[in-house]
């Protein structure tokens, strides 16, 4: 499977910060918000990566991601030039997406806390599979409706009643008819392609599956000052607490099968002495052979 992370938008909701560069690169913690994106596609077992930004930001992105050889990934770059909605990703991805399926995160999404979504892609044939999270604040998302067997029956963007409260998350799959849905669609009324669109296209087909997220697991949106800030405290209450990281694209490299660990601690020695080498060396490699003597 393929994927795309969209890390367009002006960032309007983190001004000033966004002045200097874009909200899929502030920091979350200890690394820049793209990092927990990509570390969700790497973890799914996706290395053909399509990362959609605007004109100015892109050569960002491309500093700090380049082609993806270092992780094992080949990342593609194309341009969003204004923000037309979620939707409109597949339509700039056309060509990268080819004939197969699709996974598409959003840029500014943070996942921590299961397997769902890996397994989810693994086990993915054919439609659309979204996930429901619950949240306090649904009327901010997609929110989808469920009938009394736990079925969906409606999504609904941003509705001012909300049905339930469950959300629909920046993570989406889908198999390679969503191409042929977002050519046929039209703009909403707020002039953008709509992702809640799509779905709804695929929920009238009977083509939609929807798995609940389970409780404990954790969902960011990191797109406010708040929001960024909890994504960060989180971030590190976990790190701390548990001496992992969230969000580390080399450890999921590695454990995807995309880096061998030769490669593994080759990469980690060009880093300078910070933290984040003291983690790969001291962690990753040394749990991974106990013998790599630590340059
Ligand atoms: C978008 C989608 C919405 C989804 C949300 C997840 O919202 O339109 O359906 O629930 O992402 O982050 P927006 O980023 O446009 O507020």
């Amino acid at each position: 499977m393929k994927g795309i992370i969209l890390a367009g938008g002006t960032g309007s909701r983190l001004f000033p910060l966004t002045l200097v560069a874009s909200k899929q690169l502030q920091p979350v913690y200890d690394k820049p918000m793209i990092y927990y994106a990509l570390t969700t596609l790497i973890e799914g077992g996706i290395r053909e990566i399509c990362l959609i930004s605007t004109p100015g930001e892109l050569p960002r992105f491309r500093q700090l991601l380049g082609d993806g050889r270092a992780w094992g990934l080949a990342i593609e770059y194309r341009e969003q030039a204004r923000p037309a909605g979620i939707a409109q990703a597949f339509l700039i991805a056309e060509s990268f997406v080819g004939t197969g399926p699709v996974a598409l995160i959003l840029g500014d999404n943070i996942f921590y806390g299961s397997d769902t979504l890996q397994r989810a892609v693994a086990e993915f044939r054919s439609g659309a599979t979204l996930f429901g999270y619950h949240v306090q604040d649904p009327e901010r998302y997609g929110v989808i409706e469920f009938d009394t067997d736990g079925r969906a029956i409606s999504i609904e963007e941003k509705p001012r009643t909300p049905k339930s409260n469950y959300a629909v998350p920046g993570f989406y799959i889908y198999d390679n008819s969503v191409l042929a849905i977002c050519r046929g669609l039209q703009p909403s009324a707020r002039g953008e392609l709509e992702i809640t669109d799509v779905n709804s296209t695929y929920l009238r087909r009977g083509d939609l599956r929807v798995q609940r997220l389970p409780r404990g697991f954790a969902w960011l949106d990191a797109g406010t000052s708040s929001s960024l800030h909890e994504a960060s405290a989180y971030v590190q209450t976990i790190e701390k607490r548990a001496g992992i990281k969230i969000g580390c694209p080399e450890e999921a490299a590695y454990a995807a099968g995309f880096l061998s660990l030769s490669e593994l601690a080759a990469l980690t020695r060009q880093m300078p002495r910070c933290e984040y080498r003291d983690y790969l060396e001291n962690q990753v490699l040394a749990e991974a052979q106990p013998s790599i003597p630590t340059p």
